[in-house]
């Protein structure tokens, strides 16, 4: 294994990308950084203080002074907003669209990208996002883009949401994912797109062994 290796998995809302990224900073040892959860934890943050996600004038009067940290404790990233764990609470749905809302304003993302970057540059890595491997990591080792049809992205996100006890319509569900996929890839300022360089993976009939056997395929190829 090359030293400070970095692997970018880019790709919409319900993929698998964090279930792929997750495992592999276990079968490669390394670091796993979920760049969604920053986004989420900044719209939580709008939601409670009574910001409108898309205004961008409010939302740039906080971005400064955000207090947000990314820990590791027992091997698993925890996500800390004024001081508080949060990580479960952006996981729920509300968080979710506001996240899709705020991640489009320009002075979010900056503030974003610098995080990511300095986390980055420390040690060996996994990112998952929508704009890790053209933005955020160009010169990443291994680009992927993961991928699978809406309604199985849906379904996926409508299980896992069940198993933790929310209240969930499927068809709603859905709708709100066709919505996030549309405003995270027309965003003016990076959006989510392919890398020219990744290479995409279709995981809709692939189950996670599949897709991790075809990543790690390509890993040990190089
Ligand atoms: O991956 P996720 O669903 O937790 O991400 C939440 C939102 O954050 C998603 O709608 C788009 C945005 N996001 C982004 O714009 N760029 C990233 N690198 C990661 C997430």
């Amino acid at each position: 294994m090359q030293k400070n290796i970095k692997i970018a998995l880019d790709g919409p809302s319900g993929s698998g990308k964090s279930t792929i990224a997750k495992r592999l900073s276990k079968e490669l040892d390394i670091l796993y950084l979920d760049t969604g959860a920053m986004y989420r934890a900044t719209a939580l943050k709008a939601l409670k203080t009574g910001i409108a996600p898309k205004d961008e004038r409010s939302v740039s009067e906080f971005i400064d002074k955000l207090d947000l940290k990314i820990k590791y404790e027992n091997g698993s990233q925890q996500t800390y907003l004024d001081g508080e764990n949060v990580s479960d609470k952006i996981r729920e749905p509300q968080v979710s669209m506001a996240a899709s809302d705020i991640s489009s304003l320009k002075c979010v993302r900056l503030k974003m990208v610098e995080m990511q970057r300095k986390i980055a540059s420390e040690t060996s890595c996994v990112l998952d996002g929508r704009d890790i491997g053209s933005y955020v990591l160009p010169d990443a080792d291994y680009k992927f883009y993961i991928t699978a049809g809406v309604d199985v992205r849906a379904q996926r996100r409508y299980k896992e949401l069940k198993e933790k006890g929310f209240d969930v319509d499927f068809d709603k569900l859905q709708k709100e994912i066709e919505e996030r996929d549309y405003n995270d890839s027309h965003r003016e300022f990076s959006p989510l797109v392919k890398a020219k360089d990744a290479i995409e993976i279709d995981t809709s009939n692939l189950d996670v062994e599949g897709v991790i056997s075809a990543v790690m395929s390509y890993i040990k190829k190089r």
